[in-house]
């Protein structure tokens, strides 16, 4: 099959170069961001009435026909005249609104890893300095000794190395390897001395055939943006990063089967399919730097899970590579095919420790016209979860985004990000509810939309609300929501927690936790309530043991007691390879460590990860 060279260049280097992400973020948000119609410092010149409800033939309450010119606000207006602040005259509808941006890299101080190739006093500095900083951010509370039975890195490695990728393929410069051994947030560095860019399957073939023989470690890497230690070494495994493999490989434009290398970063991949009349299944805030390799290994979740669905059902075919350097072939693009087990799913969510991904043929839904994106604020979390139902049954069919965000969170987005508003300025509310729809009907919809915002008005589960009208209105909206994570590394230690629980239990653990962590840290709820998953961040200026031990083991504990998963969709990798259990049975993980072994005998792949070392330490004897 013929692979056709990736065309946009504007994100292609994002994965390893900090102020060309920067420069590239700054051209992508300058179209729109600052055109923002209103402002609360000037405003608005009239006060919409309030539209009467009507209702149709058919019995369905209708709102009456919308005057899109005039004022051109739509605001949604509780009938007990809460002062409303509102966009100006703008005649937009959000027909393919986008969310365009990089993901910053927070700062944070520099990594000096050890000198020259590694050395046992490399190791040393660098385990020394780690294990500081790991006892008190969270969840791995026992020094991590490396396994001695990986070998060292020697110099007839990295020339084995350079005869297979040329020397650009090999990294040693300090500088570049010291990036990509420190994860997103600054939690979690490692010490690896070096890192591989792979351009082809055979040589990722032959890069883990023979770090397999030499019995060297390797952290596979996508975009580094994970957030549970994952894509980083523990020690000093060799990370291969397969951003240089971002070359798309077919499109079927019948049946919206994307096939591509795994180092396509999403925001490329969504650009492209949007161009061919599609939107990928998946989405979240870290578009611009995730790789689709990246995200099938995390199974990422995301922002349109409530309409699309998990990458399970998604992911049509991969190819992957074995850690003997076997290349699978399951690169299908069939919609069915019950030929035996279906290995693939193996390796969505594996996070990288059973075979580096170099190929997915994915399924991608057509592009629908007509998308809304409405900001509310509801009096309590009752309401929200009310909303959340009254949604479902009134917006079925469209509904693709249902977010909620605590006024904490609203509190940091306004404090930390550049460039954002707040939409409900006049009242601090205590929850938000972000709401898209995404249909094929653009008036069928947006009527549809405002006549179950003004009924959740009524019905008093909304206090108040706005609908965008542009797209830089719909961007800002989105950016607070996704903006969270950015904002809460900002702070400087975040203890990050991303649980499923059932929705009616799912915010009472932040009332919880805050009563257990009093004045010495801030604790936020947000995430995708529609898909029952809470975000848990408290943060703090500093990591604190103390603050840890008002935490863990209470998180987990409480999880695993409302019978919730510990980890909803960022993964175990590091944070929580030593937690399984508390989501899983003995016998489960058992069957893990066992299939570990079968595909990975030698345990090169991501060792110290997702599995407990318990029950991997047969593998890395
Ligand atoms: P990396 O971080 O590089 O790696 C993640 C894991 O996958 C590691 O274990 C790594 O070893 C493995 N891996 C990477 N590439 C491969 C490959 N080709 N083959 C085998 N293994 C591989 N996650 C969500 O689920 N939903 C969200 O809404 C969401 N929002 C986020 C927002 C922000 C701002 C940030 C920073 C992160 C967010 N995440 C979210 C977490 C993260 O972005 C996802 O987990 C993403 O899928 C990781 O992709 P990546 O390419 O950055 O992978
Ligand atoms: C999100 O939904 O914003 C992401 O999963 C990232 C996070 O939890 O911080
Ligand atoms: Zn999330």
């Amino acid at each position: 099959m013929a692979i056709l060279p990736f065309l946009s260049s504007r994100t292609r280097h994002s994965v390893l170069r900090g102020p060309l992400r920067e420069a590239g973020r700054r051209a992508l948000l300058s179209p729109a961001a600052p055109t923002y119609v209103h402002s609360p410092a000037r405003p608005a010149e009239h006060t919409p009435t309030l539209p009467s409800t009507e209702f149709s033939s058919t019995g369905h309450r209708r709102p009456p026909p919308l005057d899109w010119t005039g004022a051109g606000a739509r605001m949604i207006s509780s009938s007990v005249g809460i002062s409303h602040t509102r966009y100006g005259s703008t005649n937009h509808t959000l027909n393919s609104h986008k969310r365009f941006y990089w993901v910053p890299r927070p700062q944070r101080p520099s990594y000096r890893p050890g000198a020259g190739v590694a050395t046992n006093e490399a190791h040393q500095s660098v385990n020394d300095s780690f294990e500081v900083q790991r006892r008190t951010f969270g969840s791995a509370a026992e020094p991590i000794q490396r396994n001695p039975a990986y070998s060292v890195l020697n110099p007839d490695d990295v020339s084995y190395f350079k005869s297979i990728l040329g020397n650009n393929g090999v990294v040693q410069d300090k500088d570049r390897v010291a990036v990509a051994n420190v994860d997103w947030m600054g939690k979690y560095k490692g010490a690896s001395q070096l890192l591989l860019l792979p351009k082809s399957t055979n040589e990722v073939s032959k890069i883990l055939a023979y770090c397999d023989s030499r019995r060297l470690a390797v952290v596979p890497q996508g975009g580094n943006t994970g957030l549970v230690g994952g894509s980083v070494p523990v020690h000093d495994e060799v990370i291969v990063n397969l951003g240089g493999m971002d070359k798309i490989v077919s499109f079927d434009n019948v049946n919206g089967i994307l096939t591509c290398e795994a180092g396509c970063v999403l925001e490329n991949l969504s650009t492209f399919v949007e161009n061919e009349g599609f939107i990928m299944p998946l989405d979240l805030g870290a578009k611009g730097s995730c790789q689709i390799g990246g995200n099938i290994s995390t199974n990422a979740g995301g922002l349109r899970f409530i309409r699309y669905g998990s990458l399970h059902g998604n992911v049509l075919g991969l190819e992957v590579v074995l850690a003997n350097g076997t290349v699978l072939d399951m690169l299908t693009t069939l919609r069915k095919d019950n030929t035996g087990y279906d290995l693939k799913h193996l390796f969505v969510g594996s996070e990288g420790s059973l075979g580096i991904v170099t190929k997915v043929a994915i399924l991608t839904p057509a592009k629908l016209p007509s998308t809304n994106v409405a900001f509310l604020s509801c009096n309590d979390y009752m309401s929200c979860q009310k909303l959340l139902l009254a949604a479902r049954r009134s917006l079925g069919e469209i509904i693709s985004a249902f977010e909620f965000m605590d006024r904490q969170c609203i509190d940091l987005a306004m404090t930390h990000l550049e460039g954002v508003h707040n939409p409900l300025p006049n009242l601090p509310y205590k929850f938000y509810v972000l709401i898209e729809t995404t249909g094929s009907d653009e008036s069928y919809d947006k009527a549809k939309l405002e006549a179950f915002l003004l009924r959740s008005m009524e019905d008093g589960l909304v206090t108040d609300g706005v609908i965008a009208q542009d797209i830089s209105q719909a961007s800002n909206f989105w950016r607070i929501r996704e903006g969270i994570s950015e904002a809460s590394v900002k702070v400087g230690a975040v203890y990050k927690y991303d649980l499923s629980i059932p929705v009616e239990k799912l915010y009472d653990i932040v009332e919880e936790m805050r009563s257990r962590v009093g004045d010495m840290a801030e604790v936020l709820g947000y995430g995708h309530l529609g898909d029952g998953n809470l975000h848990l961040n408290i943060l703090s200026s500093k990591y604190s043991d103390n603050i840890l031990a008002q935490i863990e083991p209470f998180v987990y504990e409480w999880t695993a007691g409302h019978r919730g998963s510990i980890s909803a969709e960022h993964g175990l990798g590091l944070m929580k390879a030593e937690k399984i259990h508390y989501s899983k049975s003995p016998e489960a993980v058992q069957l893990m460590a066992s299939i570990k072994k079968l595909i990975d005998p030698n345990s090169i792949l991501n060792p110290y990860k997702v599995l407990p070392r318990s029950v991997s330490a047969a593998g890395e004897g």
